[in-house]
């Protein structure tokens, strides 16, 4: 069995597992990413969310196999630094989103991308996108304000921008 390449958070990697292990454990158990969370490991709640070549992933039922040689994005590397966070996670630490937390990493994941693909997504478009994403504690009323303020958050960034007030 050869090693897999892949790229995760913008680093090559080399892994070697079964082609068959799911990328979930691959990202925790092998590259120590654990932010992304193992809910039901059967695909039905999405905590285990990360982007595949830009596209929301449940990675617990993804094998390592599929993801040879595409980039995958995590929590983690979602933002360069604490001091540089992307703007949804400004506006979910705005919102106070979190309750236990154990969801959150797969539902900011999914709405990174819904808004990456939707810049202004309307409560049907985030309804839409995050409909196979649990909260065992129900804060998906706090998830919908903090995506809403996302996308204003990067609103005013991009106005600043066309200002010359951002670099
Ligand atoms: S842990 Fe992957 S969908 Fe639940
Ligand atoms: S915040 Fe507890 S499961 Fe979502």
């Amino acid at each position: 069995m050869s090693p897999i390449a892949l790229n995760v958070n913008g680093k090559a990697q080399s892994v070697d597992a079964d082609p068959q292990t799911p990328l979930l454990w691959v990202l925790r158990d092998n590259l120590n990413l654990t932010g992304t969370k193992f809910g039901c490991g059967r695909g039905f709640c999405s905590a285990c969310t990360v982007h595949v070549n830009g596209r929301a992933t449940r990675s617990c039922i993804t094998p390592l196999s599929t993801v040879q040689g595409k980039r995958v994005t995590t929590i983690e590397g979602l933002s360069p630094d604490r001091n540089h966070l992307s703007a949804v996670q400004q506006a979910w630490i705005a919102e106070q989103v979190p309750q236990c937390g154990y969801c959150q990493s797969g539902f900011i994941m999914a709405a990174a991308e819904l808004l990456a693909r939707k810049p202004q997504p309307t409560d049907d478009d985030i309804n839409e996108a995050l409909s196979g994403n649990l909260c065992r504690c129900g804060t998906y009323v706090r998830i919908r304000r903090a995506i809403h303020r996302a996308a204003e958050i990067s609103r005013a960034d991009v106005a600043r921008v066309a200002k010359g007030e951002l670099a």
